[in-house]
Formats: C-alpha cells, sequence, structure tokens
C-alpha cells in the first residue's frame, strides 16, 4: 500500500513554536538552578535540538531511549528503558522532552522511573499533545501542538522508521 502524506504543520509553523515554548520554558525555570532536559529517543531528537537553542539558559542535557514492542502505529504494553541517563537528576528540575504523548503510557513509564531517583521537579514538554486519547493520567505541562487524532510523521516523527527527515509534520495515510 502507498502512503499518501498530507501536509499538516510547515517547518515555519513549527519554528515559531517551538521559539515560543523554548521561551516559555527559560521563563518557568527562571531563578533555578540545574536544569536537566532530556531527549526521549528516537522521536524527539529534531525537536530536542531546536529547542534546547531556544531555552536561553544554563542546562545539562541527556538522553533516554524507551522501546515498545507492537505495531508500527500502536503501542504495545511492553515498554522497555533500553538507553539509561548519564547524569544524575537528584535534586535537580528536570523536563522531560517528548515528540508525542498520545495514550500516555510511555511517558507514564518514564516518569516512574525518573521519579525514583528524586528529582527536584519533574515536567513534560511535548511537541504534540494527543490529549484526547490518554489512557493514563500524564499531563504535559509544555505542548507545542494539541492533536485530537490521526498518525503523523516527519520532522523527527517516524513510521516504521521512515520520513523522520521531514522538515515539516504530514498526516500519513494509505491509498
Ligand atoms: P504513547 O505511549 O501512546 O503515549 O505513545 C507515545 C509514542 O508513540 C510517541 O513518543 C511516539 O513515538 C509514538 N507515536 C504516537 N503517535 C504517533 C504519531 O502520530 N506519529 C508518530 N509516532 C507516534
Ligand atoms: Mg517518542
Amino acid at each position: 500500500m502507498a502512503h499518501k502524506l498530507t501536509p499538516f504543520i510547515t517547518a515555519e509553523q513549527i519554528a515559531k513554536r517551538v521559539g515560543e515554548l523554548g521561551k516559555e520554558v527559560a521563563e518557568s525555570y527562571e531563578g533555578k538552578d540545574s536544569l536537566v532536559c532530556i531527549c526521549v529517543l528516537k522521536g524527539a531528537f529534531l525537536f530536542f535540538s531546536d529547542i534546547i537553542r531556544k531555552i536561553d539558559r544554563d542546562i545539562e542535557v541527556d538522553f533516554v531511549r524507551l522501546a515498545s514492542y507492537g505495531s508500527a502505529t500502536s503501542r504495545g504494553d511492553d515498554i522497555v528503558f533500553s538507553k539509561d541517563l548519564e547524569v544524575s537528576i537528584e535534586g535537580k528540575d528536570v523536563l522531560v522532552i517528548e515528540d508525542i504523548v498520545d495514550t500516555g503510557h510511555s511517558m507514564d513509564f518514564l516518569l516512574n522511573v525518573l521519579r525514583m531517583r528524586n528529582p527536584k521537579s519533574l515536567k513534560i514538554c511535548s511537541l504534540i499533545d494527543k490529549h484526547e486519547r490518554r489512557e493514563k493520567k500524564v499531563t504535559v505541562d509544555f505542548a507545542g501542538f494539541k492533536l485530537s487524532d490521526g498518525f503523523i510523521v516527519g520532522y523527527g516523527l517516524d513510521y516504521a522508521e521512515r520520513y523522520r527527515e521531514l522538515d515539516g509534520i504530514y498526516e500519513l495515510s494509505t491509498e
């Protein structure tokens, strides 16, 4: 089946929103020391690299990777923490930077792991918030765009490892 990609968010719209979000984040952590920004691989890699350059303050950067078993578009229940942090987050303000929070299962898993390490605070910044599909009680503190349904690709987001390289975001359908 061929994929059809319908433009959804342009590169210009993303850049504008990422700039606003970065400013919002910087303001909200004003006066705090030790902000750790965590990139959730792989999907957030482009968003992360853009937003950390718009957060005008001193930060520490680290990466985690979650892997889940299931089909390409739906989430299985088995989530594995396949790459751990290398910095300590104990007593620090922590901001998790993710591509999409959908059902919330991945983020719920990650937050539980991170909470056990006693950060001073733990917040979420997500490029896309599919809040209507939430199954776990996960709140996105800094959301780029809201989306009710549909499957999107581009700007880091993939379908079976494809389309991550696109500079805009597209809705994927089959024809
Ligand atoms: P959740 O556990 O259901 O919240 O799933 C979150 C993860 O599923 C995201 O971090 C994405 O990697 C992936 N995902 C969910 N929706 C989409 C989508 O529309 N496009 C690409 N990946 C998605
Ligand atoms: Mg992801």
